[in-house]
């Protein structure tokens, strides 16, 4: 057992040797597009940005020098790339780091000009898209990845490792929570990006498309029903104070005592500045100008948000298999958590290390993480699980060998399904079918 437990903590090393510099034209020089071609500087030789579209020109323009892209292959509206890549691709991969509602638009165009594509999560915006996409995928044969990238971080590697193993015999029933954390709720959630399910996608789609994701990989079989409940428990007009003005830097006289206040989670927490592109050393002052000209320093409570900040769902997987996923946003802490119940052992994790107890001879086994284990890993994010993820998409380009891809399109468009079934259910308060056709 001890050495069945010591295989699962080898992670692969992050570098990668290609055959040759992989092109990449970026759509949406974001944060993500940022976080994926950093790939490219930490390991020369791999990949080379040359080409980017974005309609933000600083952002462009910065991507631009970074890179030295000629001018010409610096668009504005990722649609101006897509008809300058008509004569011909610009490159040999496209990573598509747009906004939600433009997934779909760009990724359609671009499967058809026969980029293989690094499509953002989440895929597409209902149902009837996700299908689409997958049925185009099929037809061009073009290899699309998906970020869900917590499926390629060590920890999330070695749980499924653990269970691939039998190591708690056969998984009965998983716990899963996301904790969002109260803060990035209120920033990402109530004032940012995704406030709107429409403008953006659902909650259970646009967050934790990743943990339907998880949970399906994680037990192995397909989902067949799910249930969910949740809604707006706390942002919402009524629950407005009185006397609080539109903006959280106009006086508002609530400010010092609301942790939603703007002034509270930007200028005295420093929480996720990276949205307002400020420069090295800015100061409070830079700051307070973003939150008196972006939604980000509005009230809390004056927002057309519609995301619930608490789902619960039951998930049915094939042959009786089930699995609870809860969305928490009133946590300190983000950081998924994990119970699998399975007929011989339990693990028990906070996406982090993870312990997992055998009944017949009541050891426990530690798992963490160590650095060193992988020589020149880097915590990119999401448990390192972005640049592991950007490793191993440039392989499978390089190798045109697919299944170095953790997930396959089919499998990705299947966690999808499941969310906006989810969705279907807590707006109806039904039970509903996932049916992949
Ligand atoms: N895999 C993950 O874990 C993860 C994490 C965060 C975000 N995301 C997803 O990644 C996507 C991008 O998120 P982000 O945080 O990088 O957002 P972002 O706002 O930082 O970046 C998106 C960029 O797209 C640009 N853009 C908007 N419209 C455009 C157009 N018509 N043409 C060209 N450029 C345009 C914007 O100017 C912006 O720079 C979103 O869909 C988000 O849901 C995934």
């Amino acid at each position: 057992m001890a050495a069945a437990f010591a295989e699962i903590g080898r992670a692969r090393p992050l570098s990668l040797k290609t055959s040759r510099e992989i092109t990449v034209a970026v759509m949406g020089a974001g944060s993500r597009g940022q976080t994926y071609t950093e790939y490219g500087k930490l390991f020369p030789g791999t990949l080379k940005v040359v080409a980017v579209s974005d309609i933000q020109k600083e952002r462009c323009d910065s991507m631009g020098r970074l890179w030295k892209i000629p001018q010409e292959r610096c668009f504005g509206d990722f649609r101006e790339m897509l008809a300058a890549g008509r004569k011909g691709k610009l490159a040999d991969v496209l990573i598509v780091s747009l906004p939600d509602d433009l997934h779909y638009e760009a990724a359609m165009a671009a499967m058809r000009q026969g980029y293989d594509i690094l499509l953002e999560k989440p895929m597409a915006q209902t149902v009837r898209e996700c299908r689409a996409l997958l049925e185009r995928q099929h037809e061009t044969g073009v290899m699309v990845a998906v970020g869900h990238v917590l499926r390629y971080s060590p920890y999330f590697r070695a749980l499924k490792g653990a269970l691939d193993r039998g190591l708690v015999g056969e998984v009965v029933n998983i716990q899963h929570q996301e904790p969002v954390q109260w803060a990035h709720m209120a920033h990402s959630f109530v004032r940012g990006n995704w406030h709107n399910s429409k403008a953006s996608t659902p909650m259970i789609v646009a967050k934790s498309c990743h943990d339907l994701d998880i949970l399906r990989w994680l037990i192995g079989r397909r989902c067949v029903r799910v249930s969910a409940e949740g809604s707006v428990a706390l942002f919402r007009h009524e629950n407005r104070p009185a006397g609080a003005p539109p903006r959280c830097t106009d006086g508002c006289p609530h400010e010092k005592f609301c942790p939603y206040s703007a002034i509270n989670i930007y200028v005295r927490q420093h929480r996720h500045l990276y949205v307002f592109d400020l420069p090295r050393k800015f100061t409070s002052a830079q700051i307070l100008k973003k939150l008196r000209t972006t939604d980000y320093g509005r009230c809390i409570y004056d927002m057309d948000n519609d995301q619930p900040d608490h789902i619960v769902t039951t998930l049915l997987f094939e042959g009786g298999v089930t699995a609870s996923f809860t969305l928490d946003a009133f946590t300190p802490w983000g950081g998924r958590r994990t119970r699998v119940m399975g007929t011989m052992g339990y693990i028990e994790g906070d996406g982090t290390t993870f312990t997992l107890h055998r009944f017949d001879t009541g050891r426990s086994y530690p798992w963490s993480f160590k650095p060193t284990d992988e020589g020149n890993y880097k915590d990119s994010g999401h448990g390192g699980g972005d640049l592991q993820l950007i490793r191993d998409f440039l392989e499978a380009v390089d190798t045109r060998d697919f299944s170095r891809l953790s997930s396959s399109f089919d499998d990705s468009v299947e966690g999808h399904v499941m969310g906006f079934a989810c969705e279907r259910s807590r707006l109806c308060g039904r039970k509903v079918v996932v049916a992949m056709r």
